[in-house]
């Protein structure tokens, strides 16, 4: 009895010398892989941590990729055709569809394969789709993430399997997953200032008095973190601008946008101003205020952000007062970023957008161009 719990302990120590030497044993890349097997493990499992920023090179070798030594950022090698992932985060409207639309159709220009897949709103799936991506072992994903906490998991995953990820238009929190670390850069709007010109344009349409609902987009992502920032704090030193409501359920989409301010409307009839995170829930908000008899454009002002055809057809019609752009069509500069990051260059760790803005003044010019 007691020979045989020896020979098992022997044969368990064996065991675990064998499953240590081969994960320090890359199959193929150039990656340096020392320390990383633990660190690989962890962030499989889910941690997202900064000591799983620091380290995983181990999978690097599994995905084909290259990871930097000293656990820095994977690099891509030089091609004149790529295999990349886009895993986009939701359909949900003409944003969300024009975004797709962009990099199918820069993909199919410049001859690369694109992993296309869409996370239909959930958290969960966005990041197995990333875990599908690094199994396909992509040259580089291009990663739009819901929000801003687990999803830096999904960048750490990538990392550690030596495959270097662009965000896509939303960003993932600072402290978990860094630019120029953890993954190349954030392409997108900056957010902050999308808010702070929509509440200068509402502040100069009702004369800095107005009582006001805030439709906040998807909660944890960084448009709705960013987007409410960059109102408030322009409102803050305005007296007469009073935030009656700030409601986070509209989820930038459109019916739930609806839905969220037929409830306001509810508790605040007395509302003279809507400021929407995205144009679908401004469109939403308009249809709950004609139901409740309101006129909007005239008892109601509504500012929104996107430039979707239907926002600029929402001012032809004098219902929405303006939209900020935030253009979704990313494709040409997401595969330039890439190419320019495949030749060694080091990339900003924001590559900002310059936005348009429509109001009455240029909607019915500039719709012949919206999506
Ligand atoms: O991240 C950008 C935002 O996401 C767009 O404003 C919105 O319409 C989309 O869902």
């Amino acid at each position: 009895m007691k020979q045989s719990r020896s020979f098992a302990l022997v044969l368990m120590v064996v065991a675990a010398m064998l499953v240590l030497a081969s994960c320090g044993s890359p199959t193929t890349g150039t990656g340096d892989s020392t320390g990383a097997a633990g660190t690989a493990a962890s962030v499989a499992a889910g941690g997202a941590t900064a000591s799983a920023a620091a380290g995983g090179t181990a999978a690097s070798a599994a995905a084909g990729g290259e990871a930097a030594a000293g656990g820095g950022l994977p690099k891509v090698t030089k091609k004149d055709k790529y295999k990349v992932g886009f895993a986009q985060v939701e359909s949900n409207g003409a944003w969300r569809i024009a975004q797709s639309e962009s990099m199918k159709a820069e993909a199919a220009k410049r001859g690369y394969e694109l992993i296309y897949t869409d996370a239909t709103g959930s958290e969960a799936k966005q990041i197995a789709d990333v875990d599908t991506m690094i199994a396909q072992k992509v040259d580089a994903i291009f990663l739009a993430p819901k929000s801003e906490k687990p999803l830096a998991q999904a960048v750490l995953k990538a990392k550690a399997a030596g495959i270097p990820v662009f965000l896509l238009d939303r960003n993932v929190d600072q402290s978990l997953a860094k630019p120029g670390q953890d993954y190349v850069a954030f392409m997108g709007s900056d957010f902050v200032e999308e808010g702070k010109r929509a509440a200068e344009w509402l502040i100069k349409a009702t004369g800095g008095n107005a009582k006001i609902i805030q439709l906040e987009g998807t909660v944890g992502s960084s448009p709705a973190i960013d987007r409410k920032k960059g109102f408030d704090d322009a409102i803050k030193s305005q007296p007469g601008m009073q935030l009656l409501a700030s409601d986070p359920s509209g989820d930038f989409d459109r019916d739930k946008g609806r839905q969220a301010m037929e409830t306001l409307l509810q508790a605040h009839p007395d509302v003279t101003a809507v400021y929407a995170h995205n144009d679908e829930m401004a469109i939403g908000a308009i249809a709950a205020l004609e139901q409740a008899g309101k006129v909007p454009g005239k008892d109601v002002i509504i500012v929104s952000i996107d430039g979707t055809r239907d926002a600029l057809q929402a001012i032809i019609d004098g219902k929405l007062g303006a939209t900020v752009e935030c253009n979704p069509r990313f494709g040409p500069a997401a595969f330039d970023a890439l190419e320019r990051y495949a030749k060694g260059e080091q990339l900003p760790a924001k590559l900002i957008n310059p936005d348009k803005f429509f109001d009455s003044s240029n909607a019915a010019t500039e719709i012949a161009n919206a999506y």
